[in-house]
């Protein structure tokens, strides 16, 4: 299986909850590694510009909205299959829908505050990398 990286946000919701080392925690013990992390506050500019893709659906405004209410986590998690294991950890996007013992389940209440992103495929991780970190800002985990 190929070692991947994938761009994971713990959200508003999540972060004001104060679990973002719980979080680590589950990312740590299925094998995932941070390669890096940033702690930021993103602006309507920036969130619209992550979420583009999304521009056309009906929740746009709302979800910019509520990734715009307080600090984000973001951080680069690298590992076998990461993309797919970080979106198994963080379970379905409806919390209400999420396997018991995932990250949504436990810590998210709705659809509109989930507690986390992942990135959904090795494109958009790539993309969602270079959205919130420089290369020179990931770090090799040789150890
Ligand atoms: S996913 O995770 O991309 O496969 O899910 P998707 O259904 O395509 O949703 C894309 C992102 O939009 C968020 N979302 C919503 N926000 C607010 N209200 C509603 N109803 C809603 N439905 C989906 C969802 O959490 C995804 O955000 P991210 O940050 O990618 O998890």
């Amino acid at each position: 299986m190929a070692v991947e990286r994938t761009l994971s946000i713990i959200k508003p919701d999540a972060v004001a909850k104060n679990v973002i080392g719980e979080i680590y925690s589950r990312f740590e013990k299925e094998g995932l590694k941070i390669v890096a992390a940033k702690m930021l506050h993103l602006s309507r500019a920036q969130a619209e510009e992550f979420y583009a893709v999304h521009k056309a659906r009906p929740f746009f405004n709302d979800l910019v909205s509520f990734m715009i209410t307080g600090p984000v986590m973001a951080q680069v998690l690298e590992g076998e299959n990461a993309i797919a294991k970080n979106r198994e950890i963080m379970g379905a996007t409806n919390p209400k829908e999420a396997a018991p013992g995932t990250i949504r389940a436990d810590f998210a209440v709705s659809i509109d505050e989930n507690a986390v992103h992942g990135s959904d495929g090795p494109e958009t991780a790539a993309q969602e990398i270079a959205f919130f970190f420089k290369e020179n800002e990931l770090c090799p985990r040789t150890r």
